[in-house]
């Protein structure tokens, strides 16, 4: 039986445009195949087990920027923004950086926006609004892309006080305005730390200065900070201009609050998670508990990306402060947990005596949280 005789490309390519069968292919042409066929292969194991070490480590960032862009809205994925009323879109995971010292915070920072933060929650009270600023600076991402948090001090809250510390802060941090600017504490204090009684039972005066500030364009959004329901519905009782668009407030495996969570999604507010591993007191206690650390065995994650993905998926905004790079790099890639297990988290959380990490309540002289 003779050979087929030999085709080129173009031959067998006019096979097929005239619709008829392509010549049976000669010896070298079979080679070919085979040896295409070990290449797939090993292409094919090394795409396999590439996902799974990125699944445990995380993509480079190039490679997760992409991702997140092009995962975006996925219902596997969790969030990585919020729409707020307003329409601006807040990056659901911050670098915190209260506690983050002088000579560390800003090396922070760069850490951060290098490996993809977008979001920086600090405060005037930090006392590192200058570094963080520098940080933003040198880092060379554009002030556009970063959303900057800050917070009105407590003796700053009389309306004619307002401005002349959100300037501060804007100066400090090398900037002309704010994505969000919070009230930290529902507690007004006169200039010696003493209670403003009349302006803490009533922040509306407050609120209304904020408003003002929203329309000269020196921020971009308002909310709040600590408040419980009682005192939201006592200020949102007033014929507010713009609603408290957020609420930052502890949230974390001692502290889970579900009630105040269920609360705030049916009316509307974003919930900022603050101490999401306990805060520097009980970080460690927090990434020993059992459920944390059964969960993260099982998906390959660490105990601290679990209790980070676990308020993102809770609907929270998330800010866990590090000043740790290789911490700043593990809180940031966070992963959607599975039903069963973000409901066991959730179970064991609430299922002992709330327990708060922050609350000067003593030292201010109020129940901040009654
Ligand atoms: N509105 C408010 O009144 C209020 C109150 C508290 C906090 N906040 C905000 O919320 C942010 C976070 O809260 P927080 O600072 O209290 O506590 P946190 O984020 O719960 O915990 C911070 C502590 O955890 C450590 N840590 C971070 N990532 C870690 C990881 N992957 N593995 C092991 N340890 C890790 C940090 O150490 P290193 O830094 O040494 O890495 C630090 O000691 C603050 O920075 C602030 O922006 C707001």
């Amino acid at each position: 039986m003779s050979l087929p005789t030999y085709h080129s490309i173009s031959d067998t390519n006019d096979y097929y445009a005239k619709g008829q069968l392509a010549p049976e292919r000669p010896a070298r042409c079979r080679h070919k195949k085979f040896f295409r066929l070990i290449a797939a292969s090993t292409l094919a194991v090394t795409v396999f087990y590439g996902l799974q070490h990125v699944s445990r480590t995380g993509f480079p960032h190039i490679f997760r920027t992409f991702c997140s862009k092009s995962l975006h809205g996925s219902s596997t994925q969790l969030p990585s923004h919020y729409t707020l009323p307003s329409g601006d879109k807040i990056p659901s995971v911050a670098l915190g950086v209260w506690q983050a010292g002088k000579g560390e915070v800003g090396a922070a920072v760069q850490t951060a926006l290098k490996a993809g933060y977008r979001h920086i929650d600090g405060a005037w009270r930090y006392g590192n609004e200058a570094e963080v600023g520098e940080g933003l600076r040198l880092s060379k991402v554009p002030r556009s892309e970063v959303w900057l948090t800050s917070k009105l001090w407590n003796t700053f809250h009389a309306p004619e006080d307002i401005e002349p510390s959100l300037d501060e802060s804007l100066y400090h941090l090398g900037t002309d305005y704010l994505d969000l600017y919070l009230i930290h504490w529902p507690v007004a204090q006169h200039e010696d730390g003493t209670l403003n009684t009349e302006l803490t039972e009533n922040p509306y005066p407050t609120w209304q200065k904020l408003e003002e500030l929203v329309a000269k364009g020196k921020v971009r959004n308002i909310g709040v900070s600590n408040f419980n329901v009682r005192r939201l519905q006592n200020l949102t009782a007033n014929p507010l201009k713009i609603q408290p668009a957020v609420n930052q407030v502890e949230l974390s495996y001692w502290n889970p609050q579900p009630e105040l969570v269920k609360w705030s999604k049916e009316n509307n507010i974003l919930l900022e998670a603050y101490s999401p591993l306990g805060s520097s007191g009980r970080v460690k206690d927090s990434l020993n508990v059992p459920e944390v650390k059964e969960i993260a065995a099982e998906l390959g994650m660490t105990p601290a990306q679990v209790l980070v993905s676990w308020q993102v998926q809770r609907g929270n905004v998330v800010l866990p402060k590090s000043v740790t790079p290789s911490r700043i790099i593990e809180n940031l890639r966070i992963a959607r947990i599975p039903e069963h297990l973000f409901n066991k988290l959730g179970k064991a959380a609430a299922s002992h005596k709330p327990e708060r990490s922050v609350d000067p309540s003593e030292r201010w002289g109020l129940d901040i949280f009654e």
